[in-house]
């Protein structure tokens, strides 16, 4: 399979399902405090995707070589880097979560992650999440035309490196389309001018994994899909969805409710 590049009626189709995906997110928001069980997050999630008529993603989702995916989105607390299946253990306060959502409307698919703070959290777990999602619009913001994927790569880790963070090397970020994974694969580290051009109509996803130790991951438990920090450092992550335009980007995630670009951003 390779690059696809969507016409107008593909990109509306795009801004459709990444906007219901961050509304998923939205929902959930208020919600997301001491106590709740990633289960019933889950729970509040598929509710939310039935009144929008849209279908979860993960749920079900089987990649070659692993098991089903047992629910309708993501939930990834402290040091497990992605993946996290949702369970029966309450969130408790000093907690940092990434909640990973990919809704399917009318064949397209949109994918987004932001990470919540349980009640009050440590400096050092604070700072994580913020130079993370920094990290992510430092990514976004080369996003146009003519550029490679090695700018975004290189972006992205010089930030989180020049932090005294490390970026994960194992999971990327991806096209998207009538597809949930599609190429191009976007990794978030890397070498100015290399990989793929950039064209317009291209729509990927830009979702960097930081830890705050070691780069290094490893399979947790024997789930097939838990992911977690090697030396047990937390690891935060956050997701958009974006699409090239002519002149530069269009962010597909957007939502009310989803934080808005870091000021060093000119959008
Ligand atoms: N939403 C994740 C991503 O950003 C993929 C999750 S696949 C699942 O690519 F099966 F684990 F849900
Ligand atoms: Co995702
Ligand atoms: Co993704």
């Amino acid at each position: 399979m390779s690059i696809t590049y969507k016409d107008a009626a593909g990109i509306e189709g795009m801004r459709v399902a990444g906007r219901l995906a961050a509304e998923v997110l939205d929902y959930l928001t208020p919600h997301i405090k001491p106590g709740i069980t990633t289960r019933e997050i889950d729970r509040l999630a598929a509710e939310c995707m039935k009144q929008q008529g849209s279908v979860s993603a993960t749920l079900g989702y089987q990649p070659a070589g692993y098991p089903p995916y047992p629910a309708s989105l993501c939930t990834s607390v402290n040091h497990v880097v992605c993946h996290g299946i949702p369970n029966d253990k309450p969130l408790k306060k000093g907690d940092i979560v990434n909640v990973d959502v990919t809704v399917i409307k009318d064949g397209w698919f949109g994918d987004t992650s932001r990470m919540f703070m349980v009640g009050e959290v440590s400096i050092a777990a604070r700072r994580l999440v913020n130079v993370t999602f920094e990290a992510m619009w430092h990514g976004i913001m080369r996003v146009k035309p003519g550029i490679h994927l090695g700018d975004i790569g290189y972006a992205i880790q010089k930030f989180a490196e020049g932090h005294g963070f490390s970026v994960v090397r194992e999971f990327c970020g991806h096209g998207i389309g009538r597809n949930f994974h599609e190429e191009p694969q976007v990794l978030h580290y890397g070498k100015p001018g290399t990989l793929d051009e950039l064209k317009p109509g291209m729509t990927f996803t830009i979702e960097p994994m930081i830890n705050a130790g070691r780069r290094d991951v490893k399979e947790f438990g024997n789930d097939g899909w838990t992911i977690v920090t090697k030396d047990h450092s937390l690891s935060a992550q956050w997701e958009h969805t974006v699409l090239v335009t002519e002149t530069g980007y269009e962010v597909m995630t957007l939502s009310p409710g989803c934080p808005p670009p870091p000021p060093f951003v000119n959008a």
